[in-house]
């Protein structure tokens, strides 16, 4: 039997648990026409609760186009990866999608190529280094043009939209700024870190996007979502967890989708068929994930500073929400002033190694946590 707990790629249908709440805010706010900024760590699962919304929008009256800019890396990568999602969403045939393609994006020289396994693809004449000025406008006008006056309901997303960073200049971020602005009947839904959506882009007056739009962060699935999602899971192949062992599990991961089913993963595997999860057979999960992780995580932590590993080892064995500036949480880290801890926090949010958290911080890695947990040396 295959292993029903999946971590990596998107997760959908009977892989995705629960975000009741998430897909109907997200539906909500793409039937508005909102424009919504939604962030969180890594690995959170913006992108299957995305995926998950568009599919639950009914299929007659809307298009919806779903760009993902992880490989983008400029203006006119940007431009091709917009007007390819939007082309490959009114399209239904290989036919339609050149017709569309021209009727939209006929500057750009669109054609039909055949890839490596023979799948017709949609591809653009526009050359990688082109000043592509006039191109951004005429993709970023299609959806309102699409629209028309609210006949289509339009929805795009951009999925990791803090590539646009990378692109050397702000111009896609003026360009955005004006559309969100003037596109009154389409809904923009954009993902990202919160590090860099929102308190570089986000919050930041002197950028073009400052408040251009509502927040939504998302968080950890909560463990009452998890215990029916992991249990039947386990029952479906004839093993068994208690509450209490689900419960176990959620503590050390906090809940956090990636590092949740990445342990349970291993933990399914562990256990035989008619046997029941035990302590024991967590603390061997755990192990093993440590173990594969052993190398990087001890290269990581070479490369930190006798401050930088006094904060981490306190952040880790300490209860959730810690206040680090305070005197205890100081002192008991050898740390000596709240000074020191800010230097020591500003270094590790830059590196990605904690995040903010509610007024605290928490180590991103939830097995880098465990790891500073396990280990009594360190
Ligand atoms: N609703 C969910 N139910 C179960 N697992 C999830 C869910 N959302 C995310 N995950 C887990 O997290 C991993 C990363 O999800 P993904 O959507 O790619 O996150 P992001 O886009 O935030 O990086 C998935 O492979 C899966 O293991
Ligand atoms: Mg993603």
């Amino acid at each position: 039997m295959k292993n029903p707990f999946e971590y990596g790629g998107v997760v959908s249908g009977n892989a995705f648990c629960n975000r009741e709440k998430e897909v109907a805010d997200l539906l909500r706010a793409m039937e508005n026409n909102e424009k919504l900024f939604v962030f969180s760590e890594r690995r959170y699962g913006k992108t299957s609760l995305v995926r998950t919304a568009l599919g639950k929008l009914p299929k007659k009256g809307y298009v919806c186009a779903y760009v993902d800019l992880w490989p983008t890396d400029s203006e006119a990568t940007f431009v091709t990866a917009v007007a390819k999602a939007i082309a490959e969403s009114m399209s239904t045939s290989v036919d339609k999608l050149l017709e569309t393609a021209r009727k939209f994006f006929g500057s750009l020289a669109p054609s039909v190529t055949m890839d490596e396994e023979g799948k017709p693809e949609l591809t653009f004449g526009i050359s990688k280094h082109a000043r592509p000025g006039p191109a951004l406008d005429e993709v970023l006008e299609t959806p309102a043009k699409i629209a028309g006056k609210g006949e289509q309901n339009v929805v795009i997303v951009f999925d990791e939209f803090q590539q646009i960073l990378e692109y050397g200049n702000d111009q896609v971020e003026r360009k955005v700024r004006s559309v969100i602005q003037n596109h009154r009947k389409v809904g923009y839904i954009f993902l990202g870190s919160r590090k860099h959506l929102i308190e570089k882009m986000f919050m930041d007056r002197a950028r073009p996007l400052y408040r251009a739009g509502g927040h939504y962060p998302l968080g950890p699935i909560a463990e009452e979502h998890w215990q029916p999602f992991v249990s039947k899971r386990f029952a479906d192949a004839g093993k068994t967890i208690g509450k209490e062992r689900i419960h176990d599990v959620c503590e050390l991961t906090q809940g956090h989708p990636f590092y949740t089913q990445h342990l349970c993963h291993v933990l399914w595997e562990l256990c035989e068929p008619k046997a029941e999860v035990t302590e024991k057979m967590i603390q061997t999960a755990v192990q093993v994930l440590l173990e594969r992780e052993n190398y990087a995580y001890t290269t990581l932590w070479e490369s930190l500073t006798v401050p930088q590993k006094r904060f981490l080892k306190g952040l880790a064995t300490d209860v959730a929400g810690v206040k680090v500036f305070a005197g205890e949480f100081v002192r008991r880290s050898g740390l000596r002033s709240a000074s020191n801890v800010q230097r020591v926090v500003d270094v590790l949010l830059a590196k990605d190694i904690i995040d903010r958290d509610n007024g605290s911080f928490l180590i991103t890695d939830r097995f880098f946590r465990l790891w500073l947990h396990s280990a009594q040396t360190r």
